[in-house]
């Protein structure tokens, strides 16, 4: 297959960006620099990125996507917004793990395989998220964030403590262990902090590093990571009644 298709495949990059890879001298075949994006390759060929052989990526299909504010994250969208399955337009049929609102921005997987979308969504996992949080009325006091902390009563129930830092006077860095519907925004909310902006930057052991709209398909590697979470929760949830993300 083409080179730049090959590194696409190989979670290094989106292809378009792969192309410029190339271009500028990153890829080596064999061990010789090649700056054709469509010089034919396969698994045999040693393609290397920077010096490291590039990874088959793992037979499930996963794709982390950074998702825009505007696109949904539901597979089709009653009202004709986009979608983060049409932002990477597989040929194969995938289904986004969890949710973001359509206002929120940031790291979001698509996946073919359903046991692997369950396991990262069901609450007695308890797969950290990690959201960033630019909020109102600054500056956010110590007492806000000891009370996230703590845990704070929701009209569907109490949440679970959430691992809080400060980041600004304004930004906070938020990881939770649930996934209720616009948790992150109500549990600010609470505390005096309606959300301005909010992105995931972290999803299990995966941290975002792609720029918006862009995406990349994981390794085997970063799968086998994300199978491999714990299959126990660090504490039970008191009392849910909806799940979201
Ligand atoms: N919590 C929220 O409030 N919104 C999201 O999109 C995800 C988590």
């Amino acid at each position: 297959m083409r080179l730049s298709r090959y590194l696409a495949h190989s979670g290094v990059s989106s292809r378009r960006r792969a192309e410029a890879l190339i271009r500028a001298g990153r890829v080596t075949v064999g061990g010789e620099v090649v700056t054709d994006p469509a010089r034919d390759v396969d698994e045999n060929s040693g393609v290397a990125f920077d010096g490291t052989p590039v990874a088959p990526v793992a037979e499930t299909v996963v794709i982390a996507v950074n998702k825009p504010k505007g696109v949904v994250s539901t597979a089709r969208d009653t009202h004709g917004r986009p979608t983060v399955v049409d932002l990477v337009g597989a040929r194969r049929r995938l289904y986004p793990v969890g949710r973001l609102d359509a206002d929120t921005t940031g790291l979001i997987l698509l996946t073919d395989d359903g046991e692997l979308a369950n396991r990262l969504t069901h609450p007695r996992y308890g797969v950290p998220k990690t959201y960033r949080a630019v909020v109102a009325h600054p500056p956010v006091r110590d007492e806000a964030l000891e009370r996230l902390r703590a845990g704070i009563e929701l009209d569907d129930g109490p949440t679970q403590p959430a691992e809080v830092r400060r980041l600004g006077p304004d930004t906070v860095e938020l990881t939770i262990r649930e996934g209720r519907k616009r948790q992150v925004r109500r549990m600010l909310e609470a505390v005096g902090h309606p959300v301005r902006r909010l992105e995931r930057v972290r999803f299990g052991p995966l941290r975002l590093d792609l720029a918006e709209g862009e995406h990349r398909q994981l390794t085997k590697r970063e799968v086998e990571l994300l199978r491999a979470r714990p299959r126990r929760r660090p504490s039970s949830p008191r009392r849910r009644r909806s799940s979201g993300s």
